[in-house]
């Protein structure tokens, strides 16, 4: 495919999101990817194309890749493991599967495992967690690279209220984030990132806290942490910070509620600390199936949305049993009945809003990365576009990922030329 001179024309059922009320679709339509890996034109078809040679992908959807705002990638083994809330399933099930990360082969097939798992799901993007480990984190870059993924990633930072052997002082923890930056920062054509990731306040301490707004601050590296998910945090975090007003202000007064910062789960909210998070041109991730799978509660979709916050839509695996975003959405619709065009949205430009990537990916439109999801509808589907994702969404079993192109280049699938 990339020996073809001037890109590959794709035809087949072209639908991008526009905002979270519209969506753009063209049920003959086209899409060239350019040989610099761009969106070279996208639209209806016609019959001047004709004479190009086109892939004709039949019945598959053209969509952007999906985003997935929020996962984690040591998680993936301990998925579905239920019963428990959130500070007692970390414990039991997540802590110890982290700490074989400190293993650096042990990461490093994980690592490569988990980013094949999340192409296979149609991500093209992931704000990913790591482990606490700097090495195993130079691993998982590796494997992000290797991938061709779009990877914004992070060494998880805590320093108490966890297992000995996962705690890192705050300096070398944040040493660490910076010694990641310098390597991978920008690296694999502008494809990888690294996050300043700060656990979640209950393992963090007010130093490491403050070390970790400051560096975010001074490398203008986007910050991804958790943000009031259950009540066994909230309970945790009233005890170890007597005296602040909420949960946001603590994460506020670190200097970690920023441009380019990213709040998963967020559901015990209101309206003033959803404005708060949106003045500060900081996001948020809703993670649904996750919330659903631990009891966490129900995220105020209406509530924030109102407030103009902007929301990407996260796997949050291993909480969220499934990497698909098509289970996360589907959660999502659960949540407030959401219109189809915003169900598409908060899959995709929603998500490359939330990490500050839009600009890239998340939507069809010349100039964009040619960040490409295939997805077959189940076989007796009908309708248009939009209908059929959302019956994609509804009937995920039977969808399936045909191919996934990131920058232009396939990553995941296969085609076949029919035209
Ligand atoms: N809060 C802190 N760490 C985690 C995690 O690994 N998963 C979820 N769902 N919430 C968290
Ligand atoms: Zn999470």
């Amino acid at each position: 495919m990339s020996g073809r001179s001037g890109g590959v024309l794709l035809r087949g059922r072209v639908l991008s999101p526009v905002d979270p009320a519209s969506a753009e679709a063209f049920e003959d339509g086209f899409v060239e990817i350019g040989s610099a890996g761009t969106i070279a034109g996208v639209g209806a078809w016609r019959e001047e194309l004709a004479p190009r040679v086109a892939i004709d992908v039949g019945r598959a959807l053209i969509l952007p890749a999906f985003v997935d705002a929020h996962v984690h990638l040591p998680q993936l083994p301990v998925r579905a493991r239920y019963g428990d809330p959130l500070l007692t399933w970390l414990a039991r099930h997540v802590y110890p599967a982290e700490a074989a990360f400190a293993d650096p082969e042990h990461a490093a097939r994980e690592s490569a495992r988990f980013f094949g798992a999340v192409a296979a799901a149609g991500t093209g993007t992931a704000a990913v967690f790591a482990t606490v480990h700097a090495e195993a984190t130079h691993r998982a870059f590796e494997a992000a690279a290797a991938s061709g993924l779009r990877v914004v990633m992070g060494n998880v930072l805590m320093d108490r209220e966890a297992p000995s052997e996962l705690l890192a002082p705050a300096a070398g923890g944040v040493r660490a984030t910076l010694d990641l930056a310098e390597r991978w920062e920008g690296a694999a054509g502008d494809r990888l990132h690294v996050a300043v990731t700060p656990r979640f306040a209950p393992a963090c301490s007010s130093e490491l806290l403050a070390a970790a707004g400051e560096a975010a601050r001074a490398a203008g590296l986007r910050v991804q942490t958790h943000l009031s998910e259950s009540a066994d945090e909230m309970e945790a975090v009233r005890r170890l910070f007597p005296g602040m007003p909420d949960y946001l202000a603590v994460y506020e007064r670190a200097g970690l509620a920023g441009e380019r910062s990213i709040f998963a789960h967020s559901i015990h909210l209101g309206a003033g600390e959803f404005q708060r998070i949106a003045r500060a041109g900081a996001t948020v991730a809703c993670c649904p199936s996750s919330n659903a799978f631990l009891g966490s509660g129900a995220f105020p979709l209406a509530t924030a949305r109102e407030t103009g916050v902007e929301i990407g839509l996260g796997s949050d695996v291993g909480a969220g049993p499934q990497l698909s975003l098509l289970d996360a959405a589907r959660h999502l619709s659960y949540l407030d009945r959401p219109a189809p065009a915003e169900i598409l949205y908060r899959a995709t430009l929603g998500g490359a809003r939330a990490l500050d990537l839009d600009g890239t990916t998340g939507r069809l439109a010349p100039g964009m990365a040619a960040d490409l999801l295939l997805l077959e509808p189940p076989s007796d589907a009908t309708g248009d576009p939009l209908e059929l994702f959302v019956q994609c969404v509804f009937r995920q079993p039977e969808t399936r990922v045909r191919a996934l192109f990131v920058d232009g280049a396939l990553v995941y699938g296969s085609l076949e030329p029919r035209g």
